[in-house]
């Protein structure tokens, strides 16, 4: 048993080292600011076609790796995690509510990793009340822009802009640039639908190796529980530490701990993993 698990991380770190040489096809971009590359994503006529589909196409532009999203535009990969098909990404423009706003994950492969909820987008021609919380980056001097649920009937000097299905309301606490930007993959097709499945397939074929891969998916979803429930409990002590120092530290913190907390709480991703 001892020696299977040995053996398991041993192949583990080995498999992952020899998947990121550079002369290995199914790996590209192994640099330590990008996220590494394969099936199914591919970089723009750098793979081979047949290896992905054209909705995981990515480019690099600047420094950064894009991806592209025809209702939206261009965002930047921040990582993308194949076992738990997570790929976490940053909104070039800094305005999360406004790729909420257009994003329209329908017709592609990838849907949030977060629980959705109906709200409607308001404009307003004038200030609401405090109880309403503007969005700044799409708001002008003349024009100011909340997110409502939908149950709510908009104020006279509002018109209803658009209602959609998005992970999280607006919280000048919460958003930063790649808040809530986590998306996972289905795909249906010649890969089965689990990602480690795929990551086996993808990483090695050699006999040796194939040993080892049951391991390796207990492995890996074992690890993730763990990291899970570690952040889950890192989290639930932040929030009581800062219920304590509520005082000291004011409202503020304490909304926008408690709100990623909720955002943990509410991630389909990492609960996927577990199950498997
Ligand atoms: C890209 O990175 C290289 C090396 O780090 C740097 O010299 C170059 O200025 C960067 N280019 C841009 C557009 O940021
Ligand atoms: C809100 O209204 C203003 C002016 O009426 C317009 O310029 C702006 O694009 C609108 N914003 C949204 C998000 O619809
Ligand atoms: C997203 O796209 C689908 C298919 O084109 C469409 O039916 C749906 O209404 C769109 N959703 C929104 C919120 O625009
Ligand atoms: C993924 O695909 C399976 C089978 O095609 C389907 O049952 C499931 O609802 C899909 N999940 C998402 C998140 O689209
Ligand atoms: C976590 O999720 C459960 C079930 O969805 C819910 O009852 C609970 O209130 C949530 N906790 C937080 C802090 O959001």
């Amino acid at each position: 048993m001892d020696f299977f698990i040995f053996f398991t991380i041993f192949s583990y770190v080995f498999l992952v080292t020899k998947a990121c040489e550079p002369n290995n096809p199914s790996y590209i971009n192994c640099g330590r600011d990008f996220p590494r590359i394969r099936y199914p994503f591919r970089i723009q006529g750098k793979q081979p076609h047949h290896s992905s589909h054209p909705d995981f196409e990515l480019f690099f532009r600047q420094n950064k790796t894009y991806i592209h999203f025809p209702t939206y535009g261009d965002l930047i990969v921040k990582s993308i995690s194949y076992n738990t098909r997570k790929l976490n990404l940053i909104d070039p423009k800094n305005c999360v509510p406004e790729v909420y706003l257009n994003l329209n994950l329908s017709l592609t492969p990838f849907s949030y990793c977060y629980i959705l909820k109906e709200y409607t987008y308001i404009n307003c021609s004038s200030h609401l009340s405090t109880s309403f919380v503007k969005v700044p980056c799409l708001s002008g001097s003349n024009h100011h822009v909340y997110i409502v649920e939908t149950l709510i009937s908009p104020p006279v000097s509002c018109n209803s802009v658009k209602t959609v299905s998005i992970p999280f309301s607006y919280s000048p606490y919460l958003f930063d640039n790649s808040f809530g930007l986590s998306l996972t993959w289905n795909l249906t097709g010649e890969c089965d639908d689990a990602g480690i499945g795929c990551q086996s397939e993808t990483l090695h074929n050699k006999g040796f190796f194939q040993v080892a891969n049951d391991k390796v998916t207990d492995l890996i979803a074992f690890i993730f529980s763990v990291v899970t429930l570690f952040y889950a409990k890192m989290a639930l002590y932040k929030v009581v530490d800062l219920e304590n120092e509520k005082e000291k530290l004011g409202e503020i913190k304490v909304g926008k701990v408690l709100g990623e907390y909720e955002a943990l709480n509410h991630s389909k991703c990492n609960i996927k993993v577990v199950i498997q």
